[in-house]
């Protein structure tokens, strides 16, 4: 049986804040990818981007995933771009189910502007339409890697872990 959750989506569809709040619910450990790989690097994920490129952050993406894939019991906010090398998914589906949270490229935009400085994938002249790419290229990506999908886009935090639960309790394959 598995007992991990990752959660899977483009930046600013509420990873950290549903992962957060859906572990706490469920007395799993909540995990961010993303804190790991600042922790390994010993930077944070401007730096590795600017300093060693997306390369060198997707190799550490690789390894930091690797290690989290294996443990029991976890809530795991992964980065967005986590489903570009299917290995990473391979590994995680070994102990987790997989959701995947969206949200309209609107909400995506109002959500990043808050913290840009931290995406350096959006940290470009036309944000908007960043955006609007970097989803047309992931989608297939998402939508295969995913077992459970939600809608963040009108929902509060809240409602978004009841929507996993509820949809978690169909899906044999998971022990609570
Ligand atoms: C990325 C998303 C970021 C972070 C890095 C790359 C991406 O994580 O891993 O900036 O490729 O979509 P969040 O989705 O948590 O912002």
């Amino acid at each position: 049986m598995k007992t991990n959750i990752a959660l899977i989506g483009f930046m600013g569809t509420g990873k950290t804040a549903v992962g957060k709040a859906l572990a706490e619910k469920l007395g799993k450990k909540f995990v961010e990818l993303d804190s790991l790989i600042e922790h390994k690097a010993g930077k944070t994920i401007p730096e590795i981007f600017e300093q060693d490129g997306e390369i060198t952050f997707r190799e550490l993406e690789i390894e930091v995933t690797k290690e989290v894939a294996k443990g029991r019991n976890q809530v795991i906010a992964c980065g967005g771009g986590v489903v570009l090398n299917k290995i990473n998914i391979d590994r995680l589906r070994n102990e987790s189910i997989i959701v995947y949270l969206t949200a309209s490229p609107q909400i995506i935009l109002k959500r990043t502007s808050n913290d840009a400085e931290e995406r350096p994938l959006l940290k470009v002249a036309n944000p908007a339409l960043t955006i609007q790419e970097l989803l047309t290229f992931r989608k297939p990506f998402y939508e295969r890697a995913a077992n459970i999908k939600v809608d963040t886009s009108k929902l509060d935090v809240d409602s978004v872990v009841q929507q996993i639960i509820n949809k978690l309790k169909q899906d044999e394959s998971f022990n609570f």
